[in-house]
């Protein structure tokens, strides 16, 4: 590669995209962050990206222009999925809906959806049939049970038990017909795993006093996001669990008044909730990984390292908390996949140290005098590893952690090897739009402690999107992302510009590089989430249509069903030619 010619200059003279990519990312990340760039050229492309994302949203033409061959649709405040022409969708499973052979019911607010094909195990790749794990991360108290919460209200057994079916993971068992696709609601492969059913609590924190000694807990709660494993199983994220059963044993309330109502008479303690749960679709089981550390886990985006090793990023979703990875001891065995199977038991979590560019490990052993004076720790008593993994931020905080603004989705970028954070807002600090940063690992080796950064995009008006979170790539590289502006913010004051929350794609590299280009707009009170693409299916999770409803008389949306009816959860099918779209 030449070293004299701008990023600009190598894409207009006929270099392809993934070629130059491929090129930049074996120079390592002084290349990738535009080292070896003359400083003159690089600032004439940057501002000429700059003049051009400073234009608003993508237009019609822009999105011509760069290959995104649709047309980008307007803010909307409809109580409808709008889509581009050519583009239709389907519910596939909503809120209620029974999908087990033994009756049990796909769960409220779904979330995260990852696929796996149903010949995975045997080597097969079928995009006919296969199981879409699904989270369930919360409950809306007026279409679940009931409860309101009012001074006197019973919070009855009844209620508790529709609740805790509300929430959890969903394994659900799904094949086209024809070419839509449709949900085996009789498969006795497909799961459920709610805040009821037993789940394996497996690496260091098992057995510990911390946890009250389990090895095995009763159920998942307020699964948001997730991650892929290379081995074929998914990461689902226990992320705001301290609505449930309260932040940690001292809780004596907690949100959904599960505390209050002694919901919690099988043992469940805080520290039980707030792990990724890994899921094995293919033998239906699930565990809870503890050397990954506990906090408001969005999701996983799991990297391979130079020397193999199982690098995985995560992020925990609260103002002014951290990112973290957790790098495992053992290695990822491609042609063996029982030898992955507990390769997340043992391992180093380390957290981001943005002002220096390094990673810090979360480690109990050489910070004992810190970490045991409850002073520098919350008030929490620490001492040894297990205490380290279960009370995350507070001792990543001590020791050096970067906090930062709520990091909601992670993911990979499949050329660059660049780690996308959507880093949603951070209201108590004036960002209230958020940003998408990206982290270049030193020597683009997952494994490397030290690594540099820049910012991908920024919200705001002068971009068209506000409050990224979850994100997904294409195939040529494109980034996908969904807004969550909180339902009571929606279409006011300084959201009034984005309209309903929306999904955005965005170019990864050339003149439009980090442009916003708007692909669908949601129903009233909605965000989109959980996005997964299958040839030319795109899933989408559209969760909590008419959050903000008042009462059964008094609905903020009737979406999917339209007419007087309630508002679902729903998980949809996007069908259309996203194969002629650029994507
Ligand atoms: Fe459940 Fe951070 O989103
Ligand atoms: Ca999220
Ligand atoms: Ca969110």
């Amino acid at each position: 590669m030449s070293q004299d010619k701008s990023l600009r200059q190598l894409v207009q003279s006929g270099m392809s995209r993934r070629s130059f990519l491929r090129g930049v990312s074996v120079m390592g990340v002084g290349a990738a962050a535009g080292v070896t760039i003359p400083t003159g050229l690089a600032a004439a492309a940057a501002a000429t990206i700059v003049a051009k994302k400073a234009a608003g949203e993508g237009t019609a033409e822009e999105a011509t222009a760069v290959g995104l061959n649709f047309t980008p649709v307007a803010p909307s405040m409809e109580d409808d999925l709008l889509l581009p022409e050519g583009f239709t969708y389907e519910v596939l499973i909503k809120r209620g809906d029974v999908f087990t052979a033994d009756g049990r019911v796909f769960g409220d607010n779904n979330d995260w959806t990852g696929w796996y094909p149903i010949d995975g195990l045997e080597g097969g790749n079928s995009t006919e049939e296969g199981f879409l794990i699904v989270n369930n991360e919360y409950y809306n108290t007026l279409f679940v049970g009931g409860y309101t919460g009012a001074d006197g209200e019973e919070h009855t057994p009844e209620q508790i038990a529709e609740e805790k079916a509300a929430v959890g993971i969903c394994s659900v068992h799904i094949r086209k017909e024809g070419d839509k696709w449709t949900v085996v609601a009789d498969s006795v492969r497909a799961r459920r795993f709610d805040a009821t059913d037993h789940i394996a609590f497996s690496g260091p924190v098992a057995g510990a006093d911390v946890v009250n000694g389990v090895t095995e807990v009763i159920g998942t709660l307020a699964n948001c996001s997730g991650g892929h494993t290379p081995w074929l199983t998914g990461l689902s994220c226990e992320e705001n669990y301290q609505d449930y059963y309260g932040e940690n044993k001292n809780a004596e309330s907690s949100g959904y008044g599960w505390l209050e109502a002694g919901a919690n008479d099988q043992g469940q303690i805080p520290e039980h909730y707030g792990w990724v749960v890994e899921v094995d679709p293919y033998a239906g089981t699930a565990t809870k990984r503890t050397a990954m550390g506990r906090f408001h886990h969005e999701n996983v985006a799991i990297g391979i390292g130079a020397s193999g090793k199982v690098v995985a990023y995560m992020g925990d979703d609260r103002a002014d908390s951290s990112v973290y990875k957790f790098i495992s001891d053992g290695t990822y065995d491609e042609a063996n996949r029982d030898a992955n199977l507990n390769i997340l038991d043992s391992g180093t979590l380390y957290v981001a140290n943005f002002q220096r560019g390094t990673w810090i490990p979360v480690v109990f052993e050489g910070n004992e005098d810190t970490l045991t004076d409850s002073d520098n720790v919350g008030g929490y008593t620490i001492g040894s590893q297990a205490d380290v993994l279960t009370y995350c931020d507070p001792v990543a905080k001590a020791l050096g952690a970067t906090r930062t603004d709520r990091p909601e989705d992670i993911e990979i970028h499949p050329e660059t090897g660049d780690i996308y954070i959507a880093f949603t807002n951070n209201s108590s600090h004036g960002n209230f739009h958020g940003q998408i940063t990206r982290i270049m690992p030193a020597d683009g080796d997952h494994e490397s402690l030290e690594f540099a950064w820049d910012i991908f995009a920024v919200g705001g008006p002068q971009s068209g999107f506000s409050s990224p979170d979850n994100m997904i790539f294409d195939d040529n590289s494109n980034l996908w992302m969904v807004t969550d502006v909180s339902s009571g913010s929606l279409n006011s004051g300084i959201y009034s510009f984005m309209g309903n929350n929306s999904m955005f794609v965005f170019p990864t590299d050339g003149d439009y590089m980090g442009k916003a280009f708007r692909f669908a707009t949601g129903p009233v009170e909605c965000e989109m989430t959980g996005q997964t693409w299958l040839e030319n299916t795109l899933f989408l999770s559209v969760q909590h249509p008419g959050e903000e409803s008042e009462s059964l008389e008094n609905l903020g949306s009737h979406w999917p069903l339209g007419g007087n009816e309630v508002p679902y959860s729903s998980v949809v099918a996007i069908y259309g030619p996203f194969d002629q779209i650029g994507v």
